[in-house]
């Protein structure tokens, strides 16, 4: 098969992209970056366009001429991004990804559209917890593709531009699913964890995923911070399981994921932020600390400290996986410790080796030079 992948060099889309290749696929893949891809840069069935979709001079018609399926991983996904510049996520994640759907139309290409586990928002719990008689009921968390509502916050509360973003775009395609007899799958992760995600902190840019700035603590001695406590929860899937899900769902077995919605996550690995902290920091102690430098202490930090004012978060989400068991034959292997142990040595060892030949900033220096310490 000829697979575009738009975002190719990213998390999800640098384990796709070794799939692909490893099945044989040949990938034209876009991405700004491609230092997640350098070990394929010189495969013979990747050509990697490193480009802006929204250069002026990128003709995505052009490129989606030339392949059979197009993947649309391209997005900001970073809860921090959506506080600090929500017109830029609402251009990229809406305006920009519209754009390669409507080429899609045109030239009748089946489209492969990730969105977000986010378009749930919160559960009813956050709302009418006074009146539920049994809050804590994981019912009142488990979302299912076609059958739940979504419940976003108020304005002010613009973190959720993110989700609505994805959600109106979820909702033209499937407009055009029942106007033009468009051939989409929509895919909604639910908190995927492994090697590549996001990077380690620089203090110059970037609001990563909580993995990093908790692996970033480990690492520097710093205290881990519990954003409003590390009370919400979350349920993860590492990148492998997410990936062999992916992969079914671009293969389309008999057609079963045309104009479909799919969940992909781990129902069995829900912790809440806390639990998670502690069981890195328990992994961390056993498997990488050199037992000299301090172990990171928990503090709390009240959201709008850490993200600003308009941050609201999710607080529950449980993926209803039924569609993705029954009609794919997929079931998520990976257990949290583990996953977390696989992650946390990937940027113990691979990803300090890897970034400390191109990084010089002073304090990631610092962090380089105390993980080499310790490993
Ligand atoms: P990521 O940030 O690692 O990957 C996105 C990639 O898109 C990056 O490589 C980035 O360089 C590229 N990109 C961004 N803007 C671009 C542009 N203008 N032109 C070209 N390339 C551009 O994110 P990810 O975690 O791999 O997520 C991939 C998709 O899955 C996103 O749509 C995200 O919203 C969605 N998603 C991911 C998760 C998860 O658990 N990782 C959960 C829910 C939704
Ligand atoms: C993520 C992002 O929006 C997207 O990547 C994606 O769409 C989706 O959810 C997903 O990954 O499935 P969120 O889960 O809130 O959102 O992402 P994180 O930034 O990893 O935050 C998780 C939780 O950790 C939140 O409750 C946050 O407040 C908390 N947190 C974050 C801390 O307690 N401490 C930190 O240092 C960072």
């Amino acid at each position: 098969m000829r697979v575009l992948s738009l975002g190719c060099s990213g998390f999800i889309g640098s384990h796709l992209t070794k799939r692909l290749l490893a099945e044989g696929h040949s990938v034209n893949g876009v991405d700004i970056y491609n230092d997640k891809i350098e070990e394929f840069l010189s495969h013979d069935n990747l050509n990697f366009i490193k480009c802006d979709i929204r250069n002026p001079g990128f003709n995505i018609d052009e490129i989606i001429s030339d392949t059979d399926i197009v993947v649309d991983l391209i997005a900001y996904a970073n809860p921090g991004l959506y506080i600090k510049m929500p017109l830029e996520v609402f251009r990229l994640n809406f305006s920009e990804n519209l754009k390669i759907a409507e080429a899609c139309v045109r030239q009748n290409k089946r489209l492969i559209q990730f969105s977000t586990c986010e378009v749930y928002g919160k559960t009813v719990v956050s709302i009418l917890k006074d009146e539920l008689r049994n809050p804590e009921d994981p019912k009142y968390a488990l979302f299912s593709e076609d059958k739940n509502d979504f419940i976003l916050g108020p304005l002010g509360k613009h973190r959720w531009i993110y989700a609505c973003a994805k959600q109106l775009l979820e909702r033209v395609l499937h407009a055009y699913g029942i106007e033009h007899g468009f051939n989409y799958t929509i895919i909604r992760p639910f908190n995927f964890i492994g090697p590549k995600i996001d990077y380690l902190l620089k203090e110059t840019d970037g609001i990563p995923r909580v993995f990093s700035f908790f692996m970033d603590s480990l690492l520097s001695g710093k205290p881990m911070q519990l954003v409003d406590g590390g009370r919400h929860r979350r349920c993860y899937t590492y990148i492998d399981d997410a990936i062999e899900c992916i992969y079914r769902i671009i293969i389309n077995p008999e057609g079963v994921c045309n104009q479909q919605v799919f969940n992909i996550g781990t129902p069995e690995n829900e912790v809440t932020i806390r639990q998670l902290a502690e069981l890195m920091r328990e992994i961390y102690s056993d498997k990488f600390s050199d037992k000299t430098t301090p172990l990171s202490d928990f503090i709390e930090v009240p959201s709008s400290e850490f993200y600003g004012e308009g941050y609201e978060d999710s607080d529950r989400r449980i993926p209803d996986i039924t569609k993705a068991r029954t009609l794919l034959g997929w079931e998520p292997q990976w257990k949290l410790r583990p996953m977390l142990e696989t992650t946390m040595h990937y940027y113990i060892n691979d990803y300090i080796e890897h970034y400390r030949k191109q990084t010089t900033h002073a304090h990631f220096h610092n962090i380089v030079q105390k993980a080499l310490e310790i490993t």
